[in-house]
């Protein structure tokens, strides 16, 4: 294996949507293909416990996940991809880490502190309200994901850019500790250039405001919301500034460069919204037709999904089992004599 490790999870919350594919899905299938790094995708499954409580459906996000990723073009012959919950390690190595973490590098994590400020704000008696002990250990699971594979780089968005800084500075904290490299210091990948992408209402697309367009859907689902997204009043012959148009945007994710320019062109030369729509309603079509087809595959049969995940759990625990070693007989548990 390349002793380069890219890793990174994604907590499967919902079924994927375009902007889950911009932001998430799509930059890792592109560092999958780099030869000289090895990578690391999972599913957090745990980490979507700390909001959702339907196991059933907890289990059908995880699936499609997966398929959306293979379908998609992740290849798990060249990459790892598993499901965190199969990895036992990494809650071993989470409650190791609880115990080198300082409640305060906690109650200053963004995701706890943004609810303290919300219940602040609604006048609610207890601040912690609403706050379960994985919302507030979140960063501690994170941490173990990452430092339990000797990630060297964690791919994710900016708001994720603080966990791994708790990772690293935790890694640092241990080594210090018993004065030897246990851990690799993991760093954030930031692609300041991965759009965010707006939703048919022009908001940032998000399951939370329900504007999204979901990639494996009917065509027909997918051409009314399509129809749906939101305009200004201009009409057809009017000229039409592309950057203020989601339409555009979408457009522009789904396009190569010719494409992008062809279509600044037409908005210049005053294209009808309908138009437009029908445009991007095509690109859509030729992005996702053939994954759609691969994702139902994977869906219609789970085993063959199953047997992905069995293969990337023994990856990930052979890639886990010497730093879990080195954790271990440092911290000195286990068994005196282990290989
Ligand atoms: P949602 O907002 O729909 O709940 P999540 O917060 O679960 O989506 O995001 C999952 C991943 O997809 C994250 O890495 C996030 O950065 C990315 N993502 C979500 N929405 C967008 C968007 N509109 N543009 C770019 N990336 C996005
Ligand atoms: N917390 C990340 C998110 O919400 C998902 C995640 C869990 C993750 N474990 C990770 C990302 C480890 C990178 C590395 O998007």
């Amino acid at each position: 294996m390349a002793s380069t490790i890219v890793l990174t999870g994604i907590k499967p919350t919902g079924m994927p949507h375009v902007g889950n594919w911009v932001g998430a899905i799509r930059p890792t299938v592109e560092l999958s293909h780099r030869p000289d790094r090895q990578g690391f995708f999972f599913i957090a499954d745990y980490h979507a416990l700390t909001g959702l409580r339907d196991g059933a459906q907890l289990r059908q996000y995880s699936d499609s996940l997966a398929a959306a990723w293979i379908a998609l073009g992740l290849d798990p012959q060249r990459s790892v991809l598993y499901r965190q919950s199969d990895i036992p390690e990494v809650f071993e190595l989470a409650w190791v880490l609880a115990c080198f973490s300082p409640k305060g590098l906690m109650n200053r994590a963004h995701a706890y502190k943004a609810q303290i400020q919300k219940n602040t704000e609604e006048g609610q008696e207890d601040v912690d309200h609403d706050v379960n002990m994985g919302l507030y250990t979140y960063p501690l699971l994170m941490a173990a994901d990452i430092l339990l594979m000797g990630a060297t780089y964690v791919p994710v968005g900016r708001d994720q850019q603080q966990h791994v800084e708790i990772a690293r500075d935790l890694a640092q904290y241990f080594n210090r500790e018993y004065n030897r490299e246990i851990f690799t210091l993991p760093e954030a990948l930031i692609d300041e250039s991965t759009a965010v992408l707006p939703g048919i209402d022009g908001r940032k697309m998000s399951k939370s405001y329900n504007n999204h367009l979901p990639i494996f859907e009917s065509r027909e689902r997918i051409h009314k919301l399509v129809l749906r997204i939101a305009t200004d009043s201009s009409r057809p012959g009017d000229p039409k500034d592309p950057q203020a148009s989601t339409i555009f945007q979408i457009y522009s994710a789904l396009s190569n460069p010719d494409q992008v320019q062809t279509m600044a062109k037409a908005y210049q030369d005053g294209i009808a919204w309908k138009d437009a729509k029908e445009m991007l309603f095509q690109q859509f079509e030729n992005t996702f037709a053939a994954p759609n087809q691969r994702y139902q595959e994977f869906m219609a049969h789970p085993e063959a999904l199953d047997r992905i995940f069995s293969q990337g759990r023994d990856q990930a625990r052979q890639q886990a089992a010497p730093v879990m070693d080195r954790v271990r007989r440092a911290v000195g548990v286990g068994a005196r004599n282990r290989s």
